[in-house]
């Protein structure tokens, strides 16, 4: 390994779809109200897919916007990794779709599942064989249309989801002080059952257990998960920003629920300042998600070239992770 090699981020993009779905939306069909909707998730509105959008067009259009801003042409990807948990199709992967849509070089190209954390997962492997010597440039996607794995008639689930796609070009670099600084990932299989998404070649059900046919989480639960996982995540990147001499300009993390976040912050002590959130706009849309705020944050000017940036994950699987990259 090229020990001096260090992966900078060089452009992020997004694409939300246009249809927004208000609150009030929800109270024609289900018991609920904008209100409670706000006050206990912090989400306003969200962005529903059209007929037309997959999580592959959304995808597509969001790496067109990455490689644009990182001053790139596809042919000059090396490699593509998707993270979804709402691909078109099993086979092809969404980011062989990507690969053709781009007329990208016949380079490897595939998905990854890790849920809300699959960006982040992304990351780690785009770095590594961006470390490695093995690809100059990568594209990494978080993509996902929930929408389409709703149940409509549960009003524990279907208020807090969206869909979206957000994408970044990772590329190598001989310069010491930016790119990605650290990254940690995280499962723990034996809580799977609190956060599930229906495969689409259905497991076959054991006699008596009920077949996943939509998303479904243990609410309380999960939000007892995010809140330690995410203090965990915050507490280890400010030993590890310390260590490097760094400090964090800006946190981008996974956006849930607004009290998830609040509860962290007041945990650490970390300042809501320095926090990007957008899930009042757009919802839970998972696997997009940190790619969507940090596209956002960048855009909006909250993160500027030499920030310091902290992007948190936590989702099923369960899964977790974060990653501290300067920009
Ligand atoms: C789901 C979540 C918003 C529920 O908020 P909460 O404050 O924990 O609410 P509770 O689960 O304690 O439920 C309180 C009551 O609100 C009700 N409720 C749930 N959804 C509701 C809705 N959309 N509208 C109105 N009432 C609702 C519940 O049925 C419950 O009623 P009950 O007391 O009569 O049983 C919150 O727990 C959360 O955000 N969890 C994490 C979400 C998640 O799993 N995301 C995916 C993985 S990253």
């Amino acid at each position: 390994m090229n020990r001096k090699t260090k992966t900078v981020l060089r452009g992020t993009g997004s694409c939300l779809p246009s249809r927004i779905v208000a609150n009030d939306e929800f109270v024609r069909t289900i018991d609920t109200s904008d209100e409670w909707i706000r006050t206990r998730t912090g989400i306003h509105e969200r962005r529903f897919a059209s007929p037309g959008e997959t999580s592959a067009t959304l995808a597509i259009a969001a790496a067109r916007k990455a490689l644009s801003k990182a001053k790139l042409d596809p042919h000059e990807i090396d490699l593509i990794i998707c993270a979804t948990i709402t691909p078109d199709m099993m086979s092809p992967a969404n980011a062989c779709t990507i690969q053709a849509a781009l007329g990208c070089r016949q380079i490897p190209a595939f998905d990854i599942s890790a849920a809300c954390t699959g960006f982040i997962y992304a990351m780690s492997i785009g770095d590594q064989f961006i470390r490695s010597g093995t690809a100059k440039n990568v594209l990494i996607v978080g993509t996902e249309v929930l929408s389409r794995a709703m149940d409509f008639t549960d009003r524990n689930t279907c208020i807090l989801f969206g869909d979206g796609a957000g994408a970044a070009v990772l590329s190598a670099s001989d310069q010491e002080t930016s790119g990605i600084q650290y990254i940690s990932l995280y499962s723990d299989g034996v809580n799977q059952n609190l956060i599930q998404a229906p495969a689409r070649v259905i497991k076959q059900a054991a006699p008596g257990e009920a077949t996943v046919e939509h998303v479904r989480i243990h609410g309380r639960e999960v939000f007892r998960f995010a809140v330690y996982r995410m203090v965990e995540l915050i507490q280890e990147a400010t030993l590890m920003v310390e260590r490097l001499g760094l400090k964090i300009d800006l946190m981008v993390p996974h956006q849930v629920n607004r009290r998830i976040i609040d509860s962290a912050l007041s945990s650490t002590g970390f300042p809501v300042e320095k926090v990007m959130i957008n899930l009042d706009r757009y919802g839970n849309t998972s696997a997009a998600s940190v790619p969507i705020a940090l596209d956002g944050a960048i855009r909006e000017g909250r993160a500027k070239p030499g920030d310091t940036v902290l992007l948190v994950a936590f989702g099923g699987g369960l899964t977790w992770g974060s990653a501290i990259v300067t920009l």
